[in-house]
């Protein structure tokens, strides 16, 4: 039985994947990095270095650049992120998913974040969504980043669960490969072109309620 839902936060809550891609996209294009649609797809659910190491490959740049050469650019990146942080306000939850936590909460359901990103808990703050996730994994502890299974299974053990107890929801395919290799069930936020790997698939974050999902599971 389904007991706990482990959340993806940039994409899934909130759309902070499009100020991940445009600080990416703007670093890329200073590094003479070819941006496209599969770089874009793939660099979600990375970690900040895994990222920038997909972008330097991308462009054949791997080996141009020392480690803290690496570490200036990452930070560059995440600078103008936390610009684009800044503006963020509980308006900008995608819709439904206040009511959908509500409804989780309402019927005893456990959740968790188990999100790459460092800046997790200060969007999650930007959102006033705080008090809703008590447990976040916290990324400095993971040995390995998505689309390895480590966060998901992270995810479900801070709520005292096991992965076969939880539905993790997740808008990049990375992260839908870990929650599949963590034997959780996996929930698509995006396009099912995109996520065909998903349990289940949501092109609209208003259609996620517990019935829905029921229904889904199924069918
Ligand atoms: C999430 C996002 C990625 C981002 C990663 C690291 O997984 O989907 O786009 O690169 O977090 O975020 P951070 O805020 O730590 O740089
Ligand atoms: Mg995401």
């Amino acid at each position: 039985d389904i007991k706990g839902f482990v959340f993806d936060l940039d994409g899934v809550i909130t759309d902070t994947a499009q100020f991940h891609t445009k600080a990416w996209s703007k670093l890329a294009q200073q590094l003479g990095v070819e941006w496209s649609d599969e770089l874009q797809n793939g660099l979600k659910g990375l970690s900040r270095m895994d990222s920038l190491e997909l972008i330097l490959t991308t462009g054949g740049k791997e080996n141009d650049y020392s480690a803290t050469e690496k570490e200036k650019l990452a930070t560059q990146k995440n600078d103008l992120y936390l610009q684009f942080v800044k503006t963020i306000t509980p308006a900008d939850i995608f819709p439904g998913i206040k009511e959908f936590l509500d409804e989780l909460n309402q019927q005893g359901y456990l959740m968790s974040i188990a999100s790459a990103s460092k800046n997790a808990p200060t969007v999650l703050s930007k959102l006033e969504l705080t008090d809703y996730f008590e447990h976040v994994v916290d990324p400095n502890t993971l040995t390995k980043g998505k689309p390895d299974p480590e966060i998901f299974i992270k995810a479900a053990e801070i709520i005292g669960l096991k992965p076969e107890q939880c539905i993790g929801l997740e808008d990049a395919t990375a992260g839908i490969s870990g929650i599949n290799a963590a034997n959780e069930v996996s929930l698509g936020v995006g396009s099912p072109a995109i996520l065909t790997e998903a349990d289940m698939v949501f092109e609209d974050t208003k259609e996620i309620t517990l019935a829905n999902i029921k229904a889904k599971m199924n069918s």
